[in-house]
């Protein structure tokens, strides 16, 4: 690669993170040019690799697609820019909007190649979400299974500790976070930190969003995948907290059932919620729908 162009969406590192600096690499490498999309926005980094190439000699193009690059790694940014998770809702809902039937059975609203579009999902994402209603309803292992691909970290939202110790996802070798509130009883999360599963406390008498957040950001989670149920889905988005929705219709028609959203305060349609950036395609018999919510 001697006298060659480099291009990378993001500013490469001068620091010892899991791997050596980057710049020293190149600087190796013979490089002569590198193009850069976005300056990086950890204080570790923030320009100071821009710097260490130039002062060796290099010619730096910096700007170049930098919509682009912010959007390729949103949750990096938005970890760095405000100390959170990039927060996706993700479910699978029927035409008419039901994530299951009045009795609740919901298994499965959408196709096995949704289904194995949803497993790429969470292999892509830090920590996967879900809410004590859908552990005591499916009783889901929140693994990932129809693909190759790593386990997030699974984290339960359940203010009273109501969740059973046989439930799926208290067992196998992926970690699971309990959020709980100070309302549980101590005695039961107890008994699950000696299963090996983290029970961490955000709130009084319910779990909180935003603190969960930011307990979730300071271990490491730049990505977290909602994954229900209605509880849930309801309070990130009447709460402002998730980024983006993708939303599988499976096209199904179920009538009365538990709706995707519950009350979200609005009352006007000027109040409803805008979705930006609308993306729409076919996966099998169902439709994915991904859109913006910031
Ligand atoms: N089709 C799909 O994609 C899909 C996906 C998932 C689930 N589902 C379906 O959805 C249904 C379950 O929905 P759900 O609403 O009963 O359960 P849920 O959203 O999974 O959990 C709701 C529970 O979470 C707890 N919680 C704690 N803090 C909360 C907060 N800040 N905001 C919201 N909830 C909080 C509450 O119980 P505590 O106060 O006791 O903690 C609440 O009752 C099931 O029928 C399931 O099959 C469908």
């Amino acid at each position: 690669v001697k006298g060659a162009t480099l291009y990378v969406n993001l500013e490469p590192c001068c620091h010892w993170g899991k791997t050596p600096p980057c710049v020293e690499a190149i600087l190796q490498s013979g490089i002569e040019e590198v193009v850069i999309g976005n300056i990086d926005p950890n204080p570790q980094v923030g320009g100071k690799g821009i710097q260490f190439l130039r002062e060796h000699g290099l010619r730096v193009r910096t700007g170049v697609l930098e919509a682009e690059g912010r959007e390729l790694n949103r949750a990096y940014f938005k970890y760095h820019e405000e100390g959170l998770p990039f927060v996706t809702l993700k479910y699978a809902q029927s035409l008419d909007g039901r994530i299951a039937t009045s009795t609740g059975d919901s298994r499965w609203i959408s196709s096995e190649r949704a289904r194995r579009f949803a497993h790429r999902l969470r292999a892509v994402h830090d920590a996967v979400l879900v809410g004590i209603g859908t552990v005591l309803a499916d009783d889901p292992q929140l693994t990932v299974r129809m693909i190759k691909g790593r386990n997030p970290l699974r984290v339960i939202i359940d203010s009273h500790l109501r969740i059973p110790q046989e439930a799926k996802v208290l067992q196998g070798d992926a970690p699971t976070l309990i959020a709980t509130a100070s309302v549980a009883p101590k005695e039961k999360a107890q008994a699950l930190r000696q299963m090996g599963i983290e029970v961490v406390e955000v709130g009084g008498e319910r779990v909180e969003l935003s603190r969960l957040l930011k307990e979730l950001a300071s271990r490491g989670v730049l990505s977290l995948l909602v994954e229900g149920g209605q509880g849930v889905i309801t309070s990130f988005l009447r709460e402002g907290l998730a980024d983006e929705l993708v939303v599988i219709v499976a096209p199904l028609l179920i009538g009365r059932g538990v709706e995707a959203i519950g009350d979200l305060g609005v009352r006007t349609l000027r109040e409803a919620k805008t979705l930006r950036g609308v993306k729409l395609r076919r996966i099998g018999q169902d439709w994915v729908l991904e859109a913006k919510l910031r």
